[in-house]
């Protein structure tokens, strides 16, 4: 990305970050099949388990895992740090079963929430997808 366009995707981003619990919600209330990933949440009432700590401490891990890579993005200098953290993280996830749709399903959850909730459109909803080809390119080359 380039600066602009991170700065693009930042803009969007700071608009949601700080409501990781309502993010992660809409990601198992619309795939269940990733929560049943989860086993300290699978089977489980997910309006019960969204006032647990368990859920809050995850959906932060989740968001602060975005937000600190994009912290990183824009600079050609922090480029291979961007990918350490990002084929590491495909690692965690191929041992888990994550599944290439299940990420795909991520993307698209989470690009309409921040659609909806933040001015995503023109040319930072562009900036947006590049930087989700960008990393799931290097998480698939994991799984
Ligand atoms: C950890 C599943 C996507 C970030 C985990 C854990 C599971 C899991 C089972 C271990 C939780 C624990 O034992 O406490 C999934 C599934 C996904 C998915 C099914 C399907 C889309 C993502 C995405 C991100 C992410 C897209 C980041 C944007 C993390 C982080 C951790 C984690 C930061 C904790 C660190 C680690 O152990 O890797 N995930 N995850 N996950 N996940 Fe995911």
């Amino acid at each position: 990305l380039s600066k602009e366009q991170a700065d693009e995707v930042r803009h969007a981003w700071d608009k949601v970050k700080h409501n990781e619990v309502e993010i992660l919600h809409e990601i198992f209330k619309e795939h269940p099949d990733i929560q049943n990933k989860f086993p300290q949440f699978a089977g489980k009432d997910l309006e019960q388990i969204k006032s647990n700590s368990d859920f809050s401490t995850h959906a932060t891990r989740i968001v602060s895992f975005i937000t600190e890579n994009l912290s990183l993005a824009g600079n050609p200098d922090l480029l291979p740090a961007i990918k350490t953290r990002v084929n590491e993280m495909g690692q965690n996830h191929r041992n888990r079963g994550v599944t290439k749709e299940q990420f795909n399903e991520f993307r698209s959850t989470l690009t309409d929430y921040v659609k909806h909730h933040s001015s995503l459109d023109g040319d930072a909803e562009h900036a947006w997808n590049q930087a989700f080809d960008n990393v799931f390119f290097i998480i698939f080359s994991n799984l």
